[in-house]
This record gives structure tokens, sequence and C-alpha cells, in this order.
């Protein structure tokens, strides 16, 4: 099983970091079992598991019964969990609690947090110094759409600066690593060489020192694929035609067992 400690090591050794989302038991022991390094119950599970809108409705009781259920589907890989909206911004009291819990009930190693700002920073810190390790996540960071939309962020000289900014100080808090989500490929690579811990990329081009993808993405089992999100099967078609076979099975009464 990689630690967060030896993630470190696979970016001084080039070695890339496969990561992928998991959301059930069933899906976490197939990517186990895959071999990808890191599982992160991301809350993304929000909108391809649960049917909300957006990742804002998530709670923490769902989050931790989801990762419970990856946890015991897993042997190997690291696993990581999203702390839903408002489990961390309000103060960084609220934040030790939530990722307290999530380390305590899950069995998961790491939580993982959006944001770069200067409170934000100040809150990883404190999660680290008690021993929590933190995944950052910047550029497209889906729990702020009602400012930032969808749209790749790190477009204009000001926010490139402050994204390699908020990237220098999350490695100073102490992060073990970066999610880098829908930024353009050549800061994704300035990032990645600017700073000592690894970045997993997420539409950021591959000068990243991972990647990771929303597996129902990868399977091609949402309805609204984003535009970097590479579907390696069209499950969708494939689970549809095997539902009307089995249908039509029934209906002509052909032994289907
Ligand atoms: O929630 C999630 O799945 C994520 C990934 C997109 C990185 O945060």
């Amino acid at each position: 099983m990689p630690t967060v400690r030896q993630l470190l090591q696979y970016k001084a050794n080039g070695k890339q970091i496969v990561a992928l989302t998991a959301w059930d038991f069933a899906i976490a022991q197939i990517l186990d079992t895959a071999g990808v390094d890191l599982i992160l119950v991301g809350d993304s599970l929000a909108m391809v598991t649960l049917g909300y809108e957006n990742t804002l409705p998530l709670t923490l009781d769902e989050i931790i019964h989801h990762a419970k259920a990856v946890k015991r589907g897993v042997k190997n890989a690291l696993i990581v969990v999203d702390l839903p909206f408002l489990s961390y911004q309000t103060s960084t009291e609220v934040a030790i609690a939530s990722a307290g819990r999530i380390l305590k009930e899950t069995g998961a190693q790491a939580v993982k947090l959006e944001g770069g700002h200067p409170t934000m920073v100040a809150t990883i810190a404190r999660l680290v110094e008690i021993g929590i390790p933190v995944m950052g996540h910047i550029g497209l960071t889906p729990q702020s759409v009602h400012q930032l939309g969808y749209r790749q962020q790190g477009q204009t000289e000001i926010d490139r600066d402050r994204l390699l900014a908020s990237a220098v100080e999350l490695e100073r808090a102490g992060a073990f690593s970066i999610v880098l989500e829908h930024i353009p490929a050549d800061l994704a690579t300035s990032i990645s060489q600017k700073i000592s811990i690894p970045t997993i990329g997420i539409g950021a081009g591959t000068g990243c020192d991972g990647q990771v993808l929303v597996t129902a993405d990868l399977l091609g089992l949402t309805l609204r694929q984003p535009p970097f999100a590479k579907a390696y099967v069209n499950l969708q078609k494939i689970i549809t035609q095997a539902v009307q076979d089995y249908s039509n099975d029934v209906k002509s009464a052909t032994d289907n067992r």
C-alpha cells in the first residue's frame, strides 16, 4: 500500500501516480485489483452517484457512508476522501472535526480540500500539524461553481500567478500533493516543476506527476461528460443492451438463468 510519504518518492523517481475516484465497494475492489495507486472518494459522487445538481448538497455523513464502503473493497491503494462543501471552510476547528471524523470512521489515510487562499493554507497547516495528511485542489474547484462555473481556470496572467503562488503555499503548509483541475497544460507543467510534492492532473495536460479521472466518466456512465475527460468504454450503451436483452428474454420466456 503506498503511503503519503511513498507518493512523494514517486515524484522523486519520475514514476506517474495513477488515481481514480470510487464511490462504493464493487468499484473500489475493481480499481484496487487493477493496481490503481490512489483511490479518491471524491465529492463528485454527489453528482455521479447521488444525482445532485452539483457537489454542494453533499454532507459529511453521506461521504463517510460511501468512504466506508470503498475502504472495505481496498487492500492496497491509498484512500483519500474529499471534505464536502462547508465541512471545512467556516473555521479550522470545523475542518479538524470533519477531517478527524473521516480518518476515524472510514479508515482512509488522507483528506482533500479545495482552495489555495491564505485562510485555507492556514487550515491545511493546522491539519498537517496534528497528523492529518492533506491533498490540496486548485484550478477549477467545483465547490465554487457559482463563482467559477466549470470553465478552465488560469487563463489570465494574474490568475496564472495566483495559482502558481497557491501551489507553493500549499506545499509550504505541508500538503502531500495537489490536484490541478482544468488549467492550461503549460501552467500545470510549470507548477509541477516548481514544487517538490506531486501534482495530480485532471484536464491539465500530461506535464503533471500523475492523473486522476472521475471513474464514471472513464466508464462512459455519466450523461454530462466534461470536455477533458476521456471515456475508455461506453458502459451506458453496454448496460442498456444487456437490460434490453434480458427484458426480451423475460418477455419471450427464454431461459435466462
Ligand atoms: O470529486 C472529485 O471527483 C474530484 C476529482 C475531479 C479530482 O475532486
